[in-house]
């Protein structure tokens, strides 16, 4: 046993909790040993302030190298001339945009919190709501992106930047649609993929590569990388002194800028490791059966749900992703959310369209396919889940209901062994001692 067995005991019962548990959180997902191994490697101990071959710390050669092969991978599969993997997660990512392209003050479109948006897309107590002008659009009645409330808004504001992209968007993302009106009124176009990366890089999602000013991504949802980011676009960086305008073509120096010095230190090598490993297996064939399974599975699930009588925003879903709307069962999402977890079933309460219960006990629930797909499920369980989750629902009250549920979702994830091998709670091998 390591000296510390408080923590290793508490890593082990939060492998346990994975292994027997159905996790539906559509953000989350299940990384491979060889991404764990790079995560927990030696990229810990350096520090490389900089950028490869031009670094503030010496004993950066490997570094470099490792950098570089995760820079390399980046744009060779997202078909982008510059990418930038150091941001520490998709919030700092989508923060140093901001910084390189924005005065504070300025204003900016993105989508709001309650209809789909992420909280760096204008919450007003987010730095992106405080700092900037933030303008939010919203959706349609049943919850689709409305281009014409969208392009109002752009006409009525101008902003200098547009955000598209979300947390909570269950369809297809229109990127020349939200291109037309960025050019339309001069603003820079932000595409936020942190959700869909990996539908991008499976071909199951068009990819706005080619269409928006910049990228933002996660590394650690449909990517199935370590918890990280990057930021994608295209251009040249220029060379450290020369003094450079905000324009479309300075965008990947301005980026880099905005990283280090602008906002951060040394970067985390091991993630760096870790997401250069995703990156490969998200370049094998295999990964593109992945990316159309978590959208097979996603529609059996969409349409098992609401052959039980659930109601769906926009009545479906063409991603990985879905939001249920839970006011004509009367139930709350906090209370769905909780009794779920006590079955064994992981997602998180969610806003619906025009909500009218609070942000903090909102009217629906937002479940998604990837860990479980990474896990080996298909439709034929997706029909199973559904009418799980359905079932628990309607009897949010009845333990008798929820303990046969609790038994069910116990022999399904049996099924489906997750890291096998894995033990937190025994000696660590010889060699980390
Ligand atoms: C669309 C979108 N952008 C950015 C982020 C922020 O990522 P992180 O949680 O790594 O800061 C998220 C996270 O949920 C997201 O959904």
């Amino acid at each position: 046993m390591d000296n510390d067995t408080q923590l290793f005991q508490l890593l082990q019962k939060e492998l346990e909790r994975s292994q027997r548990g159905l996790e539906m959180i559509p953000s989350e997902n299940f990384v491979s040993m060889e991404v764990l191994r790079a995560l927990g490697s030696i990229g810990t101990n350096k520090y490389s302030e900089g950028y490869p071959g031009r670094r503030y710390y010496g004993g950066c050669q490997y570094v470099d190298q490792i950098e570089q092969l995760a820079i390399d991978r980046a744009k060779q599969l997202f078909g982008v001339d510059h990418a930038n993997v150091q941001p520490y997660s998709g919030s700092p990512a989508n923060l140093a945009v901001y910084f390189a392209l924005l005065n504070p003050g300025d204003t900016v479109l993105g989508a709001n919190l309650a209809f789909g948006g992420h909280m760096t897309h204008g919450l007003k107590v987010n730095f992106s709501g405080s700092l900037y002008n933030a303008i939010n659009y919203t959706a349609d009645k049943n919850g689709y992106l409305d281009f014409n409330e969208i392009k109002s808004l752009a006409v009525k504001h101008k902003p200098k930047m547009i955000i598209a992209g979300f947390t909570a968007y269950p369809r297809i993302i229109d990127w020349q649609k939200f291109k037309e009106i960025a050019d339309a009124v001069g603003a820079f176009f932000m595409a936020d993929i942190a959700h869909i990366a990996g539908l991008i890089i499976g071909g199951v999602h068009p990819s706005p590569a080619e269409i928006a000013d910049v990228l933002t991504t996660t590394t650690h949802k449909t990517l199935r990388g370590p918890r990280g980011a990057m930021i994608l676009s295209h251009g040249t960086v220029s060379s450290p002194t020369k003094k450079v305008e905000r324009t479309k073509e300075n965008i990947p120096t301005l980026i880099d800028r905005a990283i280090i010095p602008g906002l951060q230190g040394g970067p985390h090598n091991h993630t760096t490791a870790a997401i250069a490993v995703a990156l490969y297996e998200a370049s094998q064939p295999a990964f593109k059966d992945y990316a159309r399974q978590i959208v097979l599975n996603a529609k059996t699930l969409a349409d098992s749900l609401m052959n039980e009588g659930l109601d769906l925003v926009t009545a479906g879903t063409d991603n990985h992703l879905m939001v249920v709307d839970l006011t004509n069962i009367g139930v709350a999402g906090k209370e769905a959310e909780k009794t779920l977890d006590e079955v064994g079933i992981t997602c998180n309460k969610n806003t619906v369209p025009f909500d009218t219960r609070s942000p903090f006990d909102p009217s629906g629930i937002r479940l998604g396919t990837p860990a479980l797909t990474s896990r080996g499920f298909k439709e034929k369980d997706m029909k199973i889940i559904g009418r799980l989750i359905a079932k628990t629902l309607k009897n949010i009250t009845d333990d008798k209901v929820k303990n046969e549920v609790k038994k069910t979702v116990r022999e399904l994830t049996d099924q489906f062994p997750l890291y096998p091998g894995l033990q937190y709670d025994r000696p660590a091998p010889e060699i980390y001692l």
